[in-house]
This record gives structure tokens, sequence and C-alpha cells, in this order.
């Protein structure tokens, strides 16, 4: 991996952190991406002790704003120049309504729309490398998901994880859509679950939540939760592999039924453009 650039979202913490520490290991050098400022310099800092690797470097961005998601694949764009891989792994569970500067439902803006507009102003930079690659964490949460495009917004009897499971079945039907219109050139675009994780993930609803995360049974750990990422963003064995789903076991696996039909991909790929050209 050592002349291959990764961008890696969501890497202050949990998952895209341990991605990072994986991929950096490789040798590969690593732009992370977090929105706290002392607490993404602190996770750079880490990956370096930890690998070695002195070429790891990060930018700032909340990502469920679509004009930092702008700002950030700007000054990717002219600090590095060079992109072979796309890591969209940022998201959370939202089980109170939460809106997004631009008053998008929080779940929909910071899951779906950011991998969405992010990859759609890298695509370039990937397509110009010799063996690009889109990886988008999605989650097995995605089964339970079904995209309701008359409430895309979850105004409507709010439930935190329907909406979360609706998603990260975008995530699925995203990478399925991307894959199909990448066809024909050397990027590849795939999807995974990483497992139950014992990471941060729910903390952002409060102590009670996050307290009860932490006695939950059957997480994984952090180390384990990034092997499918880190492969997928990295081994020969995926060289070429695109559209696929793969499970935290490294395994391609058949993802939901809703996930696989083309007319619901391209509906929410044309509502999306539509959403993200907002505020342009
Ligand atoms: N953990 C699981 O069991 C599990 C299962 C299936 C799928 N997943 C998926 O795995 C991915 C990573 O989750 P995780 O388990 O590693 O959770 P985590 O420990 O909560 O990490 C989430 C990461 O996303 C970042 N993030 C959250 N909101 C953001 C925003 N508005 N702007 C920029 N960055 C933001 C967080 O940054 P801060 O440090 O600033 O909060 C953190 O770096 C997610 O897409 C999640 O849906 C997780």
């Amino acid at each position: 991996m050592n002349d291959r650039t990764i961008l890696i979202t969501g890497a202050s913490t949990g998952i895209g952190l341990q991605s990072a520490i994986g991929l950096a290991k490789l040798g590969a050098k690593i732009v992370m991406v977090g929105r706290d400022e002392g607490r993404t310099a602190r996770a750079v800092e880490h990956v370096k002790s930890q690998t070695g690797n002195e070429l790891v470097s990060y930018l700032l961005a909340d990502l469920s704003s679509l004009q930092q998601v702008r700002k950030l694949a700007q000054e990717f764009k002219d600090k590095y120049g060079k992109l072979d891989v796309l890591l969209n792994n940022a998201g959370a569970i939202f089980l109170t309504r939460k809106v997004s500067a631009e008053g998008y439902e929080m779940s929909l803006a910071l899951n779906h729309l950011d991998y969405f507009l992010l990859t759609d102003l890298l695509l370039d930079m990937l397509k110009s490398g010799p063996s690009g690659c889109v990886v988008n964490v999605a989650s097995r949460a995605h089964y339970r998901g079904h995209v309701n495009f008359d409430d895309l917004q979850s105004q409507h009897g709010y439930n935190g994880m329907r909406t979360y499971g609706m998603t990260k079945l975008m995530n699925v039907l995203f990478t399925y859509e991307l894959a199909r219109r990448l066809q024909g050139t050397k990027v590849t675009a795939n999807c995974l679950h990483p497992g139950f994780v014992a990471s941060n993930f729910a903390g952002n609803n409060g102590w009670l939540v996050r307290f009860g995360m932490k006695f939950m049974s059957g997480r994984i750990s952090v180390e384990d939760g990034a092997k499918c990422s880190v492969y997928l963003a990295s081994s020969p064995d995926v060289q070429g592999v695109s559209g696929k789903y793969f499970n935290y076991d490294l395994k391609e696996t058949r993802s939901s039924d809703e996930s696989y039909d083309e007319a619901i991909a391209k509906r929410l790929w044309d509502v999306s453009e539509k959403l993200v050209a907002i505020g342009k």
C-alpha cells in the first residue's frame, strides 16, 4: 500500500480509527477526517505511534453538513491531489429526531447524503488513479430497513432504529448503483457490515444509552470490527470485485431483497442528487 492515499471519515474513534491503524500498518498514506480538532489530532498521533507510519494527517468537517462536505472535498483536492481509496465510515444512530445545518434529518444527512456527496466530489480523483476504490460502511441493520420515499426526512412517527435501518439500506443501494455506473472504469465500490462492535456507537444518545451499551453482550472488538474495512480497502483478493456486500467475517454475503431493486436504487440516486444540490 506504499503508494496509496486513503481518506477515512469518522476516523477520530471506533472502527474508523482502527481502520486507519490497520491501513497505516500496510504503509499507506492516511488522511483521517474528524469533526473535533483535539480528538482528531490525538487520533492521528495514536495511529503514528501504533504503526510508525508518519504519513498520517487529518482534515476537519462536520459531515452532517453538505456545505462542510464540499469544503472537505476541496481541501483534500488542494492539499493531496491524489486519492486511491475513499472509506466512507462516519455514521450514527439518533434515537430522537435531529436536523442538520441544512435542515435534513440527521441520519439521512450523515449516514447517506455525506457518503453520496463526498463520493461524487472525489470520484474524478479516484478515476484518474490506477485502481480506485470506494468502501462504504453499512450495517446489517439494513435488513430491517425500507426506503420510504414519502417520508425520507422521517417526519412522521419518528423511530430512530427504523430511520437508521433505512439510511444503512441506502448505503447498500448507493454502493450497488455506484458500481453499476462505474462499470468500464477501474474504480470499484463495495460495502460491508463491520459486526456488532464495542465502539462508541450510539453514545451520542446520552449517558443512559452509553451505560447500557457497555453491558450489551456479543459485541466484538474494534480491532475485529475494522478487519473488513481494511480488507476491502487493501486486499488483492478483492481487486476488480465491485457492487458487493461483505460481512465482518470477510465473506461476500447476500444483502436484503430491497437492496437489489434497481428501480429503487435509481430513484434514490435521483432524489439524492436533488437533495445535495441544494445550497450548491
Ligand atoms: N458499532 C457497531 O456495532 C456498528 C454496527 C454496524 C455498523 N456500524 C457502522 O460503523 C460506522 C462506524 O461506527 P462506529 O461503531 O465506529 O461508531 P463510533 O465509535 O461512534 O464512531 C463514529 C465516528 O463517526 C464520527 N462522526 C459522527 N458524527 C459525525 C459528524 N456529524 N461529522 C463527522 N464525523 C462524525 C465520529 O466522530 P466523533 O469522534 O467526533 O464523535 C466517529 O469518529 C458507522 O457508519 C456505523 O453505522 C457500526
